[in-house]
């Protein structure tokens, strides 16, 4: 067990390496109390690690995560090293490494040769729906509570390959309640479910491997949008069944600004078409013999010239992710938004948006207050230097709090009280 100090000494430098005490559901009786006490303590000096105000209190990761110091450092390192000898490519090595590291996020059968390194969940989803084979009449499901990110690309589709869209509601009573009304949306026209991991308008996780079983006796494409799971909670993506995971790397994790993967399942791979390629994309090019050959894994998605230090920066990240513990952090954002959740529920003029089944809730936490213009709650708690999001997304006025390893129980607190003051 190493000393809290040391650990957070660690961080910026070798996060890696470095392990934290054992988990306490993993100790004996007796031992906890000590342990719980270590634990709220290093939750608290966390904050240390970002450079937030301190009386700015950020609740907005799933909008744009806050990167600790270990990985805006390692940015700016990378950036001014960069400057004393500019030299285009990169490190095959390096690339393959902080692949793998990103792969590991996503569970373990999966590998570094599944994962292309992309700007943005965006791009990935791009990637995806311009690289299938969607023709007209084709239909695609999807829900009505994606981020534009997902129906843009999705609109863009009707006029250009004339696919048709059909949406269903995600049911925010039972998992599977959604299940069913997928499974109703499905017709023999149908070629691609592509929904959000994680909601970003209520939080909500869909029933993955569920959708992802009924896609397979189906036979059609899988796709995620990742954006708000990515680092949020362990993610076993073979499980799931997904053949494409398109997510941010800024957000959970906390990575540098416009960074993104795109998990492409290996035996999918081939068929997915490249629609933007370049350097880098190819395993061998002749201009003479009129021949090229795309790289066999994921990498055939990648092009062109990449900002390096914002990949080391995502190496970074993963590796601070890493040392802390994904399931802790996991536990610890749950136990937050929990605290939160349940105090709204005592607070009588609020409404909460949160899914019904605890499986189905995150560390996102969606409320609205009737008869309040929810955006300008969302602006008055900003103004008392609580960040929170306004949603306006499939119709809603709401204001969504999310929860990381940037925020304390006292800002909780905090944030429970302005929310309460708001209802006058
Ligand atoms: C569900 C979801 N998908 C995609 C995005 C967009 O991510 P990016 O800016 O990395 O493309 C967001 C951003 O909030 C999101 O919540």
């Amino acid at each position: 067990m190493i000393e809290r100090r040391d650990f957070l000494a660690g961080l910026g430098a070798t996060a890696g390496a470095l392990m934290l005490p054992p988990d306490a559901a993993g100790t004996v009786a007796g031992d906890l109390a000590p342990r719980r006490q270590a634990t709220s303590d290093l939750w608290r000096d966390l904050r240390q690690q970002f450079q937030l105000p301190a009386d700015y209190a950020y609740f907005n990761t799933a909008g744009l995560g806050a990167s600790p110091r270990a990985v805006s450092d390692r940015v700016k390192s990378e950036m001014d090293r960069e400057e004393l000898s500019p030299a285009p490519g990169h490190s095959e090595s390096d690339w393959t490494r902080i692949r793998g590291k990103c792969a590991s996020l996503l569970g373990p059968s999966c590998s570094a040769g599944e994962i292309a390194l992309v700007s943005t969940a965006t791009e990935g989803i791009n990637i995806v729906l311009n690289g299938l084979p969607l023709e007209k009449g084709d239909e695609v499901i999807t829900s009505t509570h994606e981020h534009p990110a997902l129906v843009i690309p999705l609109l863009h589709k009707i006029g250009t390959a004339g696919i048709v869209l059909r949406t269903f509601e995600p049911d925010l009573g039972t998992r599977a309640g959604t299940v069913e009304r997928i499974r109703a949306l499905m017709t023999p026209r149908t070629r691609l479910i592509f929904v959000s991991h994680v909601t970003c308008t209520t939080g909500q996780i869909l029933p993955v491997a569920e959708i992802g079983r009924l896609a397979d006796e189906r036979h059609v494409w899988f796709a995620l949008d990742g954006a708000q799971s990515l680092a949020q909670f362990p993610i076993d993506i073979a499980a799931t069944g997904a053949h494409c995971f398109a997510a941010s790397c800024h957000k959970f994790l906390m990575g540098p600004k416009r960074t993104g993967i795109l998990y492409v399942r290996r035996d999918r791979l081939p068929e997915l078409e490249s629609t933007v390629v370049g350097a880098y994309s190819d395993q061998a090019t002749s201009l003479a013999e009129r021949q090229l050959t795309l790289r066999a894994d994921a990498q055939r998605f990648e092009y062109g010239t990449q900002n390096a230090a914002l990949i080391y920066g995502i190496e970074s990240a993963v590796d601070f992710v890493a040392a802390l513990g994904l399931p802790r952090i996991w536990q610890h954002n749950q136990a937050m938004a929990e605290r939160f959740r349940k105090a709204l529920q005592a607070q009588k003029s609020v409404e909460l948006l949160s899914p019904a089944e605890a499986e189905a809730r995150s560390a996102m936490v969606t409320f609205r207050i009737p008869g309040r213009n929810n955006g300008q709650v969302a602006n008055a708690l900003t103004a008392r230097r609580l960040r929170v999001r306004s949603v306006t997304e499939a119709g809603l006025d709401a204001v969504r709090a999310s929860f990381h390893v940037c925020n304390t129980d006292a800002e909780v607190d905090k944030l429970i009280s302005a929310v309460a003051a708001e209802q006058g």
